[in-house]
Parts: structure tokens; C-alpha cells; sequence
């Protein structure tokens, strides 16, 4: 029995939007990292980033993650960069189902690229931007063990797909 689904990927990949659908039906609740260190910090992640830098960024992230870690009875979205701290993802995969929204650069393009909230993408060139962060990522995301491929999926069908990892671990 798993205590929580973490959900991880890169942006734009559906974590949000999929973790919501599965804590309701799960009758979980569902929690979005970023928002809960926005609402700690009483301010957006992009101007943590644009005052205190992205390492301050990572500690909060880091800190909430071994809180959260050891709870139960969540889906939680993390942030796209979760993994850039192996011991994250050590801490969440002990006790918890993680799976890993995968989707091609042009699939993320298309989701945020009305956005403005994410100061990693407020650049002009945003297609450039994500193949270049992907590039250093895609291999710690290719070593969670549950991915799943989000390119024209609905996000309930992602959500099938987790519910059903999730329910193969409950011994029934
Ligand atoms: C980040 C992703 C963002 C947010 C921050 C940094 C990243 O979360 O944590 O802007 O490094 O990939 P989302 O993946 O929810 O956009």
C-alpha cells in the first residue's frame, strides 16, 4: 500500500491538471508543491527565484519534500525540477508511488506557452529553453521507474494509467 502518488515531469507535462483528477477519484487529497511554497513564503515561486535565486528555490523544495515524504493519504505534483535533488525522489520513492508525465518539447510548448509564471521559461525563445533544460534532465527523469507518455493522451487516460500502477500496489 502506497502512502502517497507523487507525480513528477517537466513542466507542462499534466501533473497538476492529472493530480487533481486522481485525488478525487481516489479520495485523496491532492496537493501542488509549488502552491504550498507560495502560500508559505506569501509570495509567487518566479519572485523567489527573481530575489533569493533558484538555490533558495531548491531548499524550500527540499524541505517540503521530506515533510510530505512522511505523510500519507496524497497525490502531490511536484515541481518539474524535484529531481534535480536525487535525495527528493530517495525520499518520496520509500514510501510512495512515484511516476514520472513524460511529453515531447512540442507538447510542452504548445501547454505553456500562454503562461507566464514560470520564470525558468520567461525567455523569447521558450521551444529553445525546454530542449536545452531537457536535455540535462531527461536522464534523471528516464530513471524514475513509472513513466508514462503523455503525447496525446487526455489527462484522464493519464490518469487511468496511474490509478492502475496504484492499484496493483495494494495487494488487490
Ligand atoms: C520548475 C518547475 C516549476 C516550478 C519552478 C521551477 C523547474 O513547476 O517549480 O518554476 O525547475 O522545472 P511546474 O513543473 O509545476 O511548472
Amino acid at each position: 500500500m502506497y502512502a502517497n502518488i507523487v507525480l513528477v515531469g517537466f513542466m507542462g507535462t499534466g501533473k497538476s491538471t492529472v493530480g487533481r483528477i486522481l485525488a478525487a477519484r481516489l479520495d485523496l487529497s491532492f496537493l501542488d508543491m509549488d502552491s504550498v511554497i507560495e502560500q508559505r513564503q506569501g509570495r509567487q515561486i518566479s519572485e523567489i527565484f527573481a530575489k533569493e535565486g533558484e538555490a533558495f528555490f531548491r531548499s524550500l523544495e527540499r524541505q517540503l519534500t521530506i515533510e510530505l515524504a512522511a505523510q500519507q493519504g496524497r497525490v502531490i505534483a511536484c515541481g518539474g525540477g524535484i529531481v534535480l535533488n536525487a535525495d527528493n525522489i530517495r525520499d518520496y520513492s520509500s514510501r510512495s508511488l512515484v511516476v514520472c508525465l513524460r511529453a515531447s518539447s512540442q507538447t510542452i510548448l504548445d501547454r505553456v506557452r500562454h503562461e507566464t509564471h514560470r520564470p525558468l521559461l520567461a525567455v523569447d525563445d521558450k521551444l529553445g529553453r525546454i530542449r536545452s533544460i531537457l536535455a540535462t534532465r531527461q536522464p534523471l527523469y528516464d530513471a524514475i521507474p513509472h513513466i508514462i507518455d503523455t503525447d496525446g493522451l487526455f489527462a484522464e487516460a493519464v490518469a487511468d494509467r496511474v490509478e492502475a500502477l496504484y492499484r496493483s500496489g495494494m495487494g488487490g
